[in-house]
């Protein structure tokens, strides 16, 4: 069994085996999506909830066409239209979808550990699609996959991970999942943006961008947070650019292949220049395609699927 356990909630629990092993089965529901038919009929029968109280478009929709792609039945929950406004609380409100015997949550949700604190609430499954400034795994498996596609083995390899560090899970779940599998990390970000224990997670950090970029493989450009304190951080979006924007001019010290990515949703302009995020070096639409597989993965493992039954074809 590669998840021997009820929840996903971040990537510092796993093990490299679990992640790897979640990437395995998402290459091959990767593959299904070049057929006509991009479905398979293994989770008929569950119930899986989305449960977002933050705003999203990726993640929320990759989850609803992962669960529809493995056959699901799916229900969507709006906090702006439920009895949260009400007053109800986070857990009467899961304790109530939980008691419609459902299979599965998933939840976004503005405030770090609430995936943990729903995992030991409820009997069912929760996965985290994003706790605060905590960890977001999944997106995190996904730049695993799209990075291992391009690389192979990360054992060795190097990630320059660059912007705001201190608000941002995307870089925890990356800091986690690539250490686990032996790449180097190097954060770089104004002083400002990084966390005090960032060494502690095993990371390199390098204030100048341009000494941050010379030797990597992999570049995972972060979003500012403009909601959450940016303005304070540093003086104004085209300051934020011109010391830390990845531009053309970045681009041209950096080894020939490596490639740029970046989570989603981008401030042009900001952390990255339009001629960058729609050049030949990125592969943002990539790791989007791969969030489908990675999401379609981690909801059959922890449904309890079987990765052997899998062999010659997802839909065997
Ligand atoms: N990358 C990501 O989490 O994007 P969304 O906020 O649109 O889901």
């Amino acid at each position: 069994m590669i998840l021997k356990r009820k929840d996903l909630l971040g990537l510092e629990e796993l093990a490299a085996e679990e992640i790897l092993g979640i990437l395995d089965v998402a290459e091959q529901f990767r593959a299904i999506f070049d057929r006509p038919v991009r479905k398979v009929p293994i989770m008929r029968g569950r119930t899986v909830v989305n449960l977002f109280f933050e705003p999203s478009t990726r993640t929320r929709i990759s989850f609803e066409l992962a669960e529809k792609r493995l056959s699901a039945d799916i229900v969507n929950f709006s906090a702006s239209t439920s009895s949260l406004k009400k007053g109800e609380t986070l857990r009467d409100t899961a304790e109530n979808i939980a008691a419609m015997r459902v299979d599965m949550i998933i939840m976004r949700h503005s405030s770090p550990g609430s995936a943990h604190y729903l995992s030991r609430v409820l009997d069912c499954s929760v996965i985290n699609a994003g706790d605060g400034a905590h960890e977001h795994p999944t997106q995190g498996l996904l730049d695993l996959m799209t990075m291992r596609q391009r690389l192979g083995d990360l054992r060795g390899r190097r990630v320059t991970i660059v912007g705001d560090i201190a608000h941002s899970r995307v870089a925890r779940s990356n800091i986690w999942g690539l250490t686990k599998l032996g790449a180097h990390v190097t954060v770089c970000g104004p002083p400002t943006m990084m966390p005090a224990d960032v060494r502690r997670l095993g990371t390199k950090v390098e204030t100048d961008l341009r000494r941050a970029v010379a030797d990597a493989d992999v570049l995972n450009i972060l979003r500012v947070q403009l909601e959450r304190q940016a303005r304070s951080v540093f003086s104004s979006n085209r300051e934020y650019h011109r010391m830390f924007g990845i531009t053309e001019d970045i681009v041209r010290l950096l080894k020939p292949e490596c490639f740029i990515m970046h989570p989603g949703p981008m401030n042009r302009d900001v952390e990255i220049s339009s001629e960058v995020a729609d050049g030949p070096r990125q592969v943002i639409l990539e790791q989007v395609t791969n969030g489908v597989a990675v999401r379609m993965a981690v909801i059959y493992l922890l449904s309890g699927g079987d990765p052997g039954s899998l062999r010659g074809g997802a839909d065997a």
